[in-house]
């Protein structure tokens, strides 16, 4: 991946928000991710609001809807997509949907997501109710690599952030996201700057 002449293309999965992708944007531009461009941002959702903050930042969005289309069709159409941008490495940032097979074996070890509990802990859909429920005094965020398990590929990064006695669900995702904010362009261009030493084993 990269060679010094030529900088990573990353490619950015969303289907909401998208405030990690912009942080991860926000990362290329100012450098703290280094020799890395973003070549696309793919949302599975139409109406995923951070489709129009990457166009305002100039950065080529594509839908690519999952009606009227069998998973794998839709996981095809992407990985198309990605391999006509020349992409290096892919964030799955809010993507909510599983990764076929196929997909990952075309990316294998390439593909970064991005889960808001310390993982094994937590998998899966809402992981801050989940670490409420389970009275965890500690929970954090995650970046791993993606593979055919639920939130299970080898982990890459973490960082905890405490859990407090009055927490609710939304107070402890937004302290958490402002982890996530941090982590993942910081896991980001560590696993990039391991690929262009060719350090980077999958
Ligand atoms: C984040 O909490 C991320 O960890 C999880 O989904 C949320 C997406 O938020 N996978 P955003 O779209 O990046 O704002």
């Amino acid at each position: 991946m990269g060679s010094e002449s030529r900088k990573s293309r990353i490619a950015i999965l969303i289907s909401g928000r998208g405030s990690n992708m912009m942080a991860l944007a926000d990362a290329v531009r100012d450098g703290t991710i280094s020799s890395a461009e973003i070549a696309v941002v793919i949302s599975d959702q139409p109406s995923a609001a951070g489709l129009a903050k990457a166009n305002e930042r100039g950065i080529e969005t594509l839908v690519i809807e999952r009606s009227g289309r069998t998973r794998d069709e839709h996981d095809r159409e992407i990985v198309t997509a990605l391999r006509q941008r020349d992409v290096d490495l892919v964030c799955l940032a809010g993507y909510m949907r599983i990764l076929t097979k196929d997909f990952i074996d075309a990316y294998r070890g390439r593909v970064l997501n991005i889960h808001p509990s310390l993982l094994p802990l937590f998998p899966g859909l809402d992981p801050q109710k989940q670490a409420l429920e389970h009275g965890a005094k500690t929970s954090g965020c995650t970046v791993h690599l993606v593979d055919e398990t639920l939130d299970g590929g080898p982990i890459i990064a973490q960082r905890e952030v405490p859990v407090h006695e009055d927490d609710t669900v939304e107070s402890l995702a937004a302290r958490i996201l402002i982890e996530e904010h941090k982590l993942y362009p910081e896991a980001v261009n560590h696993v990039l700057q391991l690929h262009q030493q060719n350090k980077w084993l999958p």
